[in-house]
């Protein structure tokens, strides 16, 4: 199994070229063929088993029954949830850190992909206005970022006088991602939750539910979007962060989706304040166009987050040995990790991040023309003017089932994966438009398919 034997050889020759045939796919089709488990298991015969089987045999299975049993979000057409697009220069590199078995853990094991790793992340903390000592470490995803980040803030504010022992709580938007309530019950904190009219969290409306709260003292933190999951809202940053800093409270900025509008021009304005947060992340596995799996995660003041997340053990303090060495490992909740910033290093690296800054703005400026197109269709109503690259729109007159069958046809005949949304209570289509390739000419056939 680990020596280059035929086998090996043979593996390498068929999987490489099925990889290859993978990258050259342009556009990348849909896919996504539903089966139930037993399906599977049928037309797998037995994968795998105590016995060997031909790699090619193997392959084969996994190219006509695996493959076609998952919807492609790379796809120009995947417009539901929050898509992907990685380049091709990022998946190519993806494959050779696989190779590489590098082990991202500590500076000792991995200074040269750690340091490559840091150029990224200074990169994104530039775009945010972050001060040069920021830092933090790649983790799997924004849900992995956010617990880690708020792990910091909790932490931070139970060190203040008289907070031992207290049920800390974090002043939250009703939009926040799910992942922000999911982190608030693992940490034991409570939710003080702000609705605003349009959905958007503003400095002004932070303090008043602050200055209405029986008990401020116990909050922790501020936590803010840029770039909520649904509507694509970025929040008042600006007003958010004054809001933190009055009160002494850790703000924190999830971008998870949206932070990659730092890198558009058209929008920039729209994140001032994200300047001050004292933790921010930013997901290029969704808008940065990296693969699968790739957070950002960073921090104003790393030697707090390091504080609490340093893992101390007789086989670790080797790493610790020079206190100047960057361990991913002392900011995030998690020990071995995949170097997973390094395909973003190289795509950056050989497009430049204008070019990623113009693939944004394609996005930007797609979901600008499509809320201009439903504008246009008197059986269509426009919910919002999209900030980013979100539309949100109803068929006037359509209830749930309506939605769901469109949605379901649409996929069926490969036009386009389009999952209904919500918004305040009603069901709604929703296109997330992230893949540069994505056209209006597509938009306008999911469109008439409504009339
Ligand atoms: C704003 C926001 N935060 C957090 C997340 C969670 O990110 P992940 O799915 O990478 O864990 C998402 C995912 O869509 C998101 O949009």
């Amino acid at each position: 199994m680990h020596s280059v034997d035929p086998t090996t050889e043979q593996m390498i020759r068929s999987v490489l070229a099925y990889a290859e045939n993978r990258l050259r796919l342009d556009p990348v089709p849909l896919d996504g063929c539903h089966r139930d488990p037993a399906e599977f298991d049928a037309l797998l015969n037995g994968l795998p088993g105590e016995e060997p089987h031909n790699p090619d045999q193997v392959l084969g299975a996994y190219a006509s029954v695996l493959a076609p049993g998952v919807i492609s979000a790379d796809s120009p057409r995947f417009l539901g949830f929050i898509p992907a697009a990685p380049t091709k220069a990022a998946l190519l590199f993806d494959m050779l850190v696989s190779c590489a078995s590098i082990q991202g853990i500590s500076w000792l094991e991995a200074s040269g992909a750690i340091h490559a790793e840091n150029l990224v992340l200074r990169l994104i903390a530039d775009r945010a206005g972050l001060p040069d000592p920021a830092g933090g470490c790649f983790v799997s995803g924004g849900s992995a970022g956010n617990l880690s980040a708020l792990m910091v803030a909790r932490e931070v504010a139970k060190r203040r006088a008289g907070a031992q022992g207290r049920r800390l709580r974090a002043v939250v938007s009703a939009d926040a991602h799910s992942s922000i309530a999911s982190t608030l019950r693992i940490l034991e904190m409570g939710a003080l939750t702000v609705t605003t009219g349009d959905h958007r969290l503003t400095g002004a409306a932070l303090r008043a539910a602050i200055e209405a709260d029986g008990d401020p003292s116990s909050l922790a933190t501020v936590v803010a979007t840029a770039g909520t999951t649904n509507a694509g809202i970025i929040d008042d940053l600006a007003g958010a962060a004054e809001v933190a800093r009055d009160y002494g409270l850790w703000f924190h900025v999830d971008g998870a989706y949206g932070g990659a509008g730092l890198f558009a021009p058209s929008v920039r304005r729209a994140y001032d304040g994200i300047e001050h947060a004292d933790s921010f992340v930013l997901d290029p596995h969704k808008w940065l166009f990296a693969p699968f799996d790739c957070a950002a995660l960073l921090y104003r003041d790393p030697a707090l987050a390091r504080s609490v997340h340093r893992q101390d053990a007789s086989y670790l303090d080797v790493i610790h040995d020079e206190p100047a060495d960057w361990n991913p490992t002392d900011y995030a909740y998690h020990l071995t990790r995949r170097a997973r910033g390094l395909p973003l290093w190289f795509s950056l690296s050989v497009h430049g991040a204008k070019a990623y800054g113009e693939a944004i703005e394609a996005a930007i400026r797609l979901a600008s023309e499509a809320a201009a197109e439903i504008g246009g269709r008197s059986y269509l109503e426009l919910i919002r003017e999209p900030d980013l690259g979100i539309v949100l729109f109803r068929r006037r007159g359509w209830t749930a089932p309506q939605y769901a069958d469109w949605a379901d046809r649409l996929l069926a005949d490969q036009v386009a994966f389009l999952p209904p949304s919500a918004w305040e209570g009603e069901t709604v289509a929703r296109f997330a438009f992230l893949h540069p390739h994505t056209s209006m000419d597509l938009v306008r056939q999911i469109l008439d398919r409504m009339e």
